[in-house]
């Protein structure tokens, strides 16, 4: 089995995401570490823990850093929740976090499983970013790394060009792109070609079991708030880019180009510029991610709720 590493900051879509990985029987989850991003990192770490439990999976669980890397950033609770977990009041879990701190367990869970480590990234980059300052040969050590981030043609969903990942921590998201020589990326801009209808999720989540009745608890407000806004399909970031991690083979076209942050800019700190005309001369660091089998998207996302 594939060795998986997560590093996520739960957050509805990255609770379906690890529903998906924990369904996957080709893939051995060893941790999951934890980003504030969506909601402060107390609530991240608290729902990581309560959806091992409702899931029953026995994962160690490494909170990391609490604050982006150097500016303080902006969460996105009026999506997630105050919680990040849409608010339902549930009873806590009742294991408890590690003591290693995440960008620890990183670097070394890329050590034991040196070359053949799975690495997705769900959330902010900040725990990555610091391992990597930690050890900047930690690349070396890695498999594969997918990344949920970014969005290539500047339709971003937190500012106009910026993504809420990168723009989140711009300056972690910067020394990830640079050090590692191929980031494979699932950016907003694919999640939303990559829909499904919401009365079809509502059928899943009726027909599953008690990961679907979790889930329909935890999203409903996310889907609420974005049927208003986006209509009649539903988006899942993270669920997206974990089948990409987990089934590769269903990726229908990619494109290799270099990809940059952009640390700077008045209308424009947090966007991912990607260089599709190679102007720059810079190495193609990011393979994006375009199309993805729907259908093979959508298996993997009923077999991950029991539906
Ligand atoms: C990303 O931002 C977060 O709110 C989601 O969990 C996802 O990782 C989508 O832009
Ligand atoms: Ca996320």
């Amino acid at each position: 089995r594939i060795p998986l590493l997560i590093d996520t900051d739960p957050g509805v879509d990255d609770a379906l995401a690890l529903l998906m990985a924990f369904a996957d029987p080709r893939h051995e989850l060893k941790a999951l570490t934890i980003a504030a991003g969506n909601v402060g990192l107390g609530h991240t770490v608290a729902n990581a823990l309560k959806l091992c439990e409702i899931a029953g999976v026995d994962v160690p669980v490494h909170p990391g850093c609490p604050v982006p890397l150097l500016h303080p950033a902006a969460d996105a609770a009026y999506v997630h929740g105050q919680d990040g977990f849409g608010d339902t009041g549930y009873a806590p879990a009742a294991r408890r976090p590690q003591d290693e701190h995440a960008a620890l367990a990183i670097l070394r869970i890329a050590r034991e499983h040196a070359g053949r480590l799975l690495l997705v990234t769900l959330g902010p980059l900040t725990n990555l970013a610091l391992a990597l300052r930690l050890d900047p040969t930690l690349p070396s050590r890695v498999g594969r790394l997918v990344v949920m981030g970014g969005a290539v043609t500047g339709q971003g969903n937190t500012s106009v060009p910026a993504e809420f990942n990168i723009a989140f921590d711009p300056e972690a998201a910067d020394i990830v792109f640079r050090s590692f020589p191929k980031a494979e990326v699932v950016d907003w801009e694919a999640v939303l070609r990559h829909g499904f209808l919401h009365t079809d999720v509502d059928a899943w989540l009726a027909a599953g079991d008690a990961r679907a009745r979790f889930y329909d608890a935890i999203s409903l407000n996310t889907r609420r708030w974005s049927a208003e806004r986006r209509g009649e399909r539903w988006h899942s970031a993270d669920a997206l880019a974990m089948a990409v991690a987990l089934a590769p083979g269903g990726v229908r076209r990619a494109e290799d180009r270099p990809l940059a942050v952009e640390l700077e800019g008045r209308l424009s700190r947090g966007a991912t510029v990607v260089d599709w005309q190679r102007r720059s001369g810079q190495p193609d660091n990011a393979r994006i991610v375009l199309d993805y089998d729907q259908a093979a998207f959508e298996a993997r996302v009923r077999g991950a709720l029991g539906a």
